[in-house]
């Protein structure tokens, strides 16, 4: 494939957790807006075969560094070799609401830790723009459907959705400190699909804990069945409603949050939160009937019981990352089902088919 063309000044964007599934999409779009990612990724969570795939859709290996982001020493050398970073896109983190739920320390430990070491090299640097990966997991049970940014938070259902909250704080805390950093928190809903090439796309490590990765394991034969989880909830099916966005609209809401930071002018410290999802909600017995239509295949599943911490309801109400970041979702769900499965057809051609 032919390189992308570089443009004359490349702003460069550090990406924690640019190896990750959402990650690895963002470096995608950033590389194809004009920006420079440098990931910094401990690899924990993502397999190295993500760089040859950005590669091969990008035309370059993006620069990485192999190092965890919470040690403040490594940062100081990516400085030394980058002084010229203007933003940082933050996504380093662990992300499993049932392990959250057993394993609280781990989730605690490197969460927070992170956002401490990254805002700390973004203050001794000079880099004002950052965008925080969070999730609407913030909101816990919420009142009125969609949820809106202002909607309160309530208490999360899990260490990780906490994670993220106090995430938020920390940075609004900062920020009512007069440490000068302009804060975008992206909220994001339920993340699925596949870059449209199938170069790249999402690896769960072990048997999937989400929906549509648990869904193409089945379709492939990986796995027997699909359990439902519960079908007696207050919904219209009985089955919990999420708000699916395809991960490629989801890298570019990045963009759209750069862009805005990078071209702010003011010197004001400040944080906006913006919500993340297409609007719509899906039950999972519809997303188990849209991928039987777009795989042609019928999906093994059995009704089960509920998931602990699941919420029934919750969609989005993206009207002000359309509003004041011109963002919205564009890939309807057949589509980001339909690349979920073109991805997951092209795992063992790879090599990289999962089984345990
Ligand atoms: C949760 C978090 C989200 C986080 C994500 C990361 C909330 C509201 N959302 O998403 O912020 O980023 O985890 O992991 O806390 N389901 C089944 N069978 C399965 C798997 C899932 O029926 O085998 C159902 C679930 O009960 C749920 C829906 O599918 O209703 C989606 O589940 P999942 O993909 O795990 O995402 P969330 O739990 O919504």
């Amino acid at each position: 494939m032919e390189p992308l063309k570089v443009h004359k000044q490349k702003l460069k964007i550090l990406v924690t957790g640019g190896a990750g599934y959402i990650g690895s999409h963002t470096v995608v779009e950033l590389a194809k807006a004009g920006f420079e990612p440098v990931i910094v990724d401990d690899f924990s969570n993502s397999h190295p075969y993500v760089l040859q795939g950005i590669e091969k859709i990008i035309g370059y290996e993006p620069i990485t560094y192999h190092m965890n982001c919470r040690n403040l020493d490594d940062l100081d050398q990516i400085a030394k070799e980058h002084d010229d970073i203007k933003g940082l896109v933050h996504f380093a983190a662990y992300k499993l609401v049932g392990e959250s739920v057993k394993e609280p320390i781990k989730y605690y430990e490197n969460n927070l830790d992170s956002n401490i070491s990254v805002t700390k090299f973004c203050l001794k640097n000079g880099i004002r723009s950052v965008v925080f990966s969070s999730s609407c997991t913030v909101y816990g049970l919420p009142d009125k459907l969609p949820v809106s940014e202002a909607a309160p938070l309530k208490e999360a259902e899990s260490p990780y959705g906490r994670t993220k909250q106090i995430g938020e704080y920390f940075f609004e805390d900062c920020i009512k400190a007069l440490h000068p950093l302009n804060v975008i928190s992206l909220r994001y809903f339920n993340p699925i699909g596949a870059d449209p090439s199938s170069e790249i796309g999402e690896l769960p490590i072990g048997i999937p804990n989400n929906l549509v990765p648990y869904i193409t394991q089945t379709g492939a034969g990986l796995r027997e069945l699909l359990t439902v989880f519960g079908d007696d909830y207050s919904t219209p099916d009985g089955t919990c409603v999420r708000d699916y966005i395809h991960v490629s609209d989801l890298a570019q809401a990045h963009i759209a949050a750069l862009s805005k930071l990078l071209s702010d002018q003011s010197t004001e410290p400040k944080i906006e939160y913006f919500n993340i999802g297409t609007g719509r909600g899906y039950s999972v017995l519809e997303i188990i009937r849209a991928f039987e239509k777009v795989s042609g295949k019928s999906l093994p599943h059995v009704i089960g019981p509920r998931r602990k911490g699941d919420v029934p309801m919750i969609y989005a109400d993206p009207s002000k990352a359309l509003k004041d970041l011109g963002w919205r979702a564009e890939y309807n769900i057949e589509e980001a089902l339909s690349h979920a499965w073109k991805w997951e057809q092209r795992l063992p051609e790879l090599n990289l088919k999962q089984t345990g």
